[in-house]
């Protein structure tokens, strides 16, 4: 199936149902590690809100949830980008943290952000990501809960956006003659 999002063309790459299917896996692993251990997710603003919703609710241990929003701007000096992030309210200090991202692309986000949570001396720290593009990256960041695997193409729906809409796809979709 094709959708037209903003004016470009998007045929269908996982449906909704698989999408799904796959969010329970990640629950259920989730639900063996974390045991007794109350995990934090920290969902990452705004693309990942609708996987974090379902992979919430995917989770029947005790867990607690939390979002917050990414910023960059290009640093001074040779450290490149600079993240800072916003919203950041609880300490994650001895919380076992559950980053929630829907896309790992080239890395640069987590591997800029990932050592300032570490700072705050969490007693652990995972990533879950719904998508991970390996072909892109450019820093060694991988997902410990990854949904799925895609060639470096652009999608959007299931959160994903295209100049900010096509969130609201259930499923995900992928560019045509990117
Ligand atoms: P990096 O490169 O830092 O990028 O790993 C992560 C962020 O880039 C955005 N991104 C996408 N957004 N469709 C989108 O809607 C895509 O195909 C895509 N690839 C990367 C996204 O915001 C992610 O958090
Ligand atoms: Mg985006």
């Amino acid at each position: 199936m094709t959708v037209q999002v903003n004016g470009k063309l998007f045929e269908t790459f996982i449906d909704s149902n698989t999408v799904h299917k796959r969010i329970l896996e990640l629950g259920a692993q989730i639900n063996k590690d974390y045991a007794g251990l109350n995990p934090l997710f920290l969902g990452i603003l705004n693309g990942s809100f609708i996987f974090a919703a379902d992979l919430f609710r995917s989770v029947t241990v005790n867990a607690e949830i939390s979002f917050i929003k990414l910023a960059s701007y290009k640093g001074t000096t040779s450290t490149g980008n600079v993240i800072t992030s916003i919203g950041m309210e609880e300490s994650i200090a001895g919380r076992h943290v559950i980053i929630v991202e829907d896309i790992i692309d080239t890395g640069t986000t987590l591997h800029a952000f990932l050592p300032q949570l570490q700072q705050q001396n969490p007693a652990s720290l995972k990533i879950a990501s719904l998508l991970s593009k390996p072909e892109a990256r450019k820093y060694d960041v991988h997902a410990d809960y990854l949904g799925f695997e895609m060639p470096d193409v652009f999608v959007v729906g299931y959160g994903l956006d295209y100049d900010g809409l096509g969130r609201n796809l259930p499923g995900i979709y992928r560019i045509v003659n990117q």
